[in-house]
C-alpha cells in the first residue's frame, strides 16, 4: 500500500518502506496479465532526454493496459533544446498530464519536475537512481526465489545509479548486500551517508570474489553509463577484473539467479555464456519492468492499494 506521499512522486527508492515495496510487489503480482481500466481518460507523458527501449515501451505498454494513453517527448523536440527552462516546462505540462516519467542526467532535474509540475512524477533513470529497475529486480527475485529475504545480494562493477538503488532497497527491506567495486567507484557517498542507509549499511569492498561468494543473487549493469562515453576505454581497462564470467559465477550460491537491467555489453561487464545461461533471469527482469510499472500507475491514478 503506498502512502500519500508516495502518490505524488517516486524519485528514490527511500521514498517507500518496507510495507509499501512489498505492497507494490503484491499489486503487480495481481495484475500482471490483468486489463482493468483503471486509468481510462488519463496521460502519461515520457520526458526523455536519454535514449530507452524498455522504459518507454514498458510504461506506453503499461499505460495501454490501464485504459490510459502516454505522450513520448523527447527532450530535443521540445523547447527545452532551445533554453526554456525545467520549471516553466513543467508547469505547462503539469497542466496537460496526468503523471509524468522524466529519464534524465541530473537528478534534481527529476525533483525540479516533481516540484513544479503538481502531478506525480516517477524517475525513469537519472544518474544517481532506477528506482522502477530495482523494483523489477526485487520482483524477479521474489519469483525465482519465493522471498527476498534470508538471501545474500552480490552488485559487481560500477557503483552507478543502480548500485545507488540497490543501496536504498537493500536499506528499506533489511537485505544482506555486498557490492565489489573498483577503488573510486564506490556508491555515491551522500547515498551512503542517507539516515536509512547508515543504520543498514551494504558491505563494501574492491573484491569481486568477497562480494559474489555463496550469494544468491548477483548483479551487474554496464561500465558505461549513458553520459559517461568519454571514459570509455578507461573504464573497460579498470573494470576488467569486475566482470561476471562463468568463473566468477562458480563462486556464488548453488540455484544463483544472475541479474543485469540491461541493456547488456557481451565480453566487457558479462560474457555471453552467463547472460544466455541457465542462471539468468534477465529476461524475466525486463519483463518485471511492465508488472512494476503498472502496478505503480494503477495505484497512483487508479487508486488500487
Ligand atoms: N533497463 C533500462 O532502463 O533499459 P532502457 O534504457 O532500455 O529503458
Ligand atoms: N547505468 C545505466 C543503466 C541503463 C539502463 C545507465 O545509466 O546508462
Amino acid at each position: 500500500m503506498l502512502s500519500q506521499k508516495t502518490h505524488r512522486q517516486l524519485l528514490a527508492l527511500d521514498e517507500l518502506d518496507a510495507a509499501e515495496i512489498h505492497g507494490l510487489l503484491a499489486t503487480a503480482v495481481a495484475l500482471k496479465g490483468q486489463k482493468l481500466k483503471l486509468a481510462e481518460g488519463q496521460m502519461l507523458g515520457l520526458l526523455f532526454t536519454k535514449p530507452s527501449t524498455r522504459t518507454r515501451v514498458s510504461f506506453e505498454v503499461a499505460m495501454a493496459q490501464l485504459g490510459g494513453q502516454s505522450l513520448y517527448l523527447s527532450a530535443e523536440a521540445t523547447h527545452l533544446s532551445r533554453g526554456e527552462s525545467l520549471a516553466h516546462t513543467a508547469r505547462v505540462l503539469g497542466r496537460y498530464l496526468d503523471v509524468i516519467a522524466m529519464r534524465t542526467h541530473a537528478h534534481e532535474d527529476v525533483e525540479l519536475m516533481a516540484e513544479e509540475s503538481g502531478i506525480p512524477v516517477v524517475n525513469a533513470l537519472t544518474e544517481r537512481f532506477h528506482p522502477m529497475q530495482v523494483l523489477a529486480d526485487l520482483l524477479t527475485v521474489q519469483t525465482a526465489k519465493g522471498a527476498l529475504e534470508d538471501l545474500t545480494y552480490a552488485y559487481v562493477g560500477d557503483g552507478n545509479n543502480m548500485a545507488n538503488t540497490w543501496v536504498l532497497a537493500q536499506a528499506g527491506l533489511g537485505l544482506d548486500l555486498r557490492i565489489a567495486t573498483p577503488p573510486g567507484f564506490a556508491p555515491d557517498p551522500a547515498v551512503l551517508d542517507r539516515p536509512v542507509v547508515k543504520s543498514h549499511p551494504p558491505m563494501l569492498c574492491e573484491d569481486p570474489l568477497a562480494a559474489v561468494s555463496g550469494a544468491d543473487v548477483v548483479i551487474t549493469d554496464t561500465w558505461v553509463s549513458m553520459g559517461m562515453e568519454e571514459e570509455a576505454t578507461v573504464r573497460r581497462t579498470l573494470f576488467a577484473p569486475y566482470q561476471v564470467n562463468a568463473a566468477l559465477m562458480s563462486h556464488a550460491a548453488k540455484g544463483a539467479i544472475f541479474l543485469h537491467c540491461l541493456p547488456a555489453h557481451l565480453g566487457e561487464e558479462v560474457t555471453e555464456e552467463v547472460l544466455e545461461g541457465p542462471q539468468s533471469a534477465v529476461w524475466d527482469e525486463a519483463e518485471n519492468r511492465l508488472h512494476v510499472q503498472k502496478a505503480w500507475l494503477a495505484t497512483v491514478l487508479g487508486g488500487v492499494s
